[in-house]
């Protein structure tokens, strides 16, 4: 059988989500035994006919049913968009009814994180919101405990709902120490609570 891994699933349009994919996946090959698999979903478009193609020409491969089947733990990560995740993400969750009538992700764990412009535009909310079509999967839910204790110390991102970042408002703002060690710490933890559970 092959290694287990987590997938690191996100979407980004400007690239600060994807840094944080980044950091969660070091965490995660922190733990020994388990891998990260980063992947990503395509962009959606107006016109409603409009396909991309399988595979994107850079950067992380679209996430298949396969990726989401055979995980044995997923983090989940979007940019804040008005209050909640990314319609690109949704979109991709949407197709995933197959794997809902096969219970296919009951029991394993999830976490989800975010990235937004402004400091108190909306990161809790959108974690919260992201949880619910995880939950509708049976998946267990996971945030990250104040034993962390950057949360308490933190002046960025960093929420118990889950790893987050403020790209600020040109989204240039880089991921910054703190938030760096939360993403580490959540993929860290799902890793360990994986091979626990799995
Ligand atoms: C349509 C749209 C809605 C957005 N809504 C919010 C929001 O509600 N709160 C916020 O702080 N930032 C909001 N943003 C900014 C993004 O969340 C922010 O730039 C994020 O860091 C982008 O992540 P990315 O670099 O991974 O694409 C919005 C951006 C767009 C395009």
């Amino acid at each position: 059988m092959s290694q287990p891994f987590i997938l690191v699933l996100y979407y980004s349009r400007h690239g600060a989500t994807r840094k944080m994919a980044e950091a969660i996946a070091l965490g995660v090959e922190s733990v020994s035994g388990i891998e990260a698999r980063l992947r990503t979903v395509p962009e959606i478009s107006s016109e409603c006919e409009a396909v991309s193609d399988t595979i994107p020409a850079t950067g992380d491969l679209y996430c298949s049913d396969e990726d989401l089947r055979q995980c044995t733990g997923l983090v989940m990560g979007s940019p804040t968009r008005f209050g909640t995740m990314a319609a690109p993400l949704k979109y991709y969750l949407e197709t995933s009814s197959d794997l809902w009538m096969n219970g296919a992700l009951i029991n394993k764990p999830a976490a989800v994180f975010t990235s937004t412009s402004s400091l108190h535009g909306g990161q809790e909310a959108t974690l919260l919101s992201m949880m619910v079509p995880l939950l509708h999967h049976g998946m267990i839910l996971a945030g990250l405990p104040y034993s962390e204790t950057a949360l308490l110390d933190t002046q960025t991102g960093g929420t118990p709902y889950g790893a987050s970042h403020v790209a600020g408002k040109s989204g240039d703002q880089p991921v910054d120490r703190t938030e760096l060690q939360l993403c580490q710490a959540q993929g860290k933890r799902i890793a360990e609570l994986a091979l626990r559970l799995g």
